[in-house]
């Protein structure tokens, strides 16, 4: 196992915070923010305007956040294969593709297991695959042996702020017990839709990593938010022991 993998399980359960509605102009503040209040983790979503409407941002953001915190990206993309590379040279911690962006998902998947992560050379990127709410989760089946993530996303990828699909938390449950069938150790994400109000539940599912964006930061009370959804998403292990 990758050293940034063990990190990213010892951190596990956890949550992993979204930029898109932060103060993008003053980020080192918010990034210093997340780090006090805990937050292990920096979620960065990638969306190209053609896999999803949107479009945000791309390698060098990911080289220019100046943080400890394990940088997660999320790459909302059609045919990824040829645009990992620049993501792990730019420092990525874990890199997550969707299986609906390629015909080849199989073959992007092993090319992720072949970059080092650019700060850390002969280390491997951890390898999420994404799911959007209306992908049957049976398409995880064939790939088990190439993902170290199983990212259930509970909104169609796009913008912040959206409800959470009403399948989301059976869709946790499934992935886990598949991943169980099969033997392996893989951690389940969940990405999209995520509030105060419904993160104890996603936790109790068991999420291993819960991505939030708007619910941390809201314009308001960002580090009190933080602390709130990191305590929420460790509660599972604090009823577990
Ligand atoms: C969806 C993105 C999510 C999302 C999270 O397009 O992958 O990461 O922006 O934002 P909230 O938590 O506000 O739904
Ligand atoms: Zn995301």
């Amino acid at each position: 196992m990758s050293g940034t993998l063990a990190r990213l399980r010892s951190l596990c359960p956890t949550v992993s915070v979204g930029t898109l509605t932060a103060d993008l102009m003053h980020l080192d503040a918010e990034l210093e923010l997340l780090e006090r209040a805990g937050v292990g983790i920096v979620h960065v979503d990638v969306m190209d305007g053609c896999f999803c409407p949107q479009m945000t941002v791309g390698p060098a953001y990911v080289k220019g956040l100046r943080t400890p915190l394990l940088k997660d990206v999320h790459l909302m993309v059609e045919e990824p294969l040829d645009k990992l590379e620049p993501y792990a040279a730019a420092g990525a911690d874990i890199i997550s593709v969707h299986v609906e962006a390629t015909v080849h998902i199989h073959r992007v998947l092993q090319t992720l297991g072949t970059l080092e992560h650019g700060e850390r050379p002969g280390e491997a990127i951890v390898r999420g695959l994404a799911f959007n709410p209306g992908t049957p989760l049976e398409w995880l089946g064939p790939l088990l042996d190439e993902v170290d993530m199983v990212t259930i996303l509970a909104i169609d990828p796009g913008w912040s702020g959206q409800i959470m699909a009403s399948a989301t938390l059976g869709r946790v449950a499934r992935a886990k017990a598949m991943i169980a069938a099969a033997g392996k150790e893989i951690l389940v994400c969940v990405d999209g839709g995520v509030t105060r109000g419904n993160i104890a539940d996603i936790a109790a599912a068991g999420a291993d990593l819960i991505v939030t964006g708007s619910a941390v930061f809201d314009g308001k009370a960002a580090e009190a938010n933080a602390r709130f959804v990191l305590a929420a998403a460790r509660a599972r292990r604090l009823y577990a022991l």
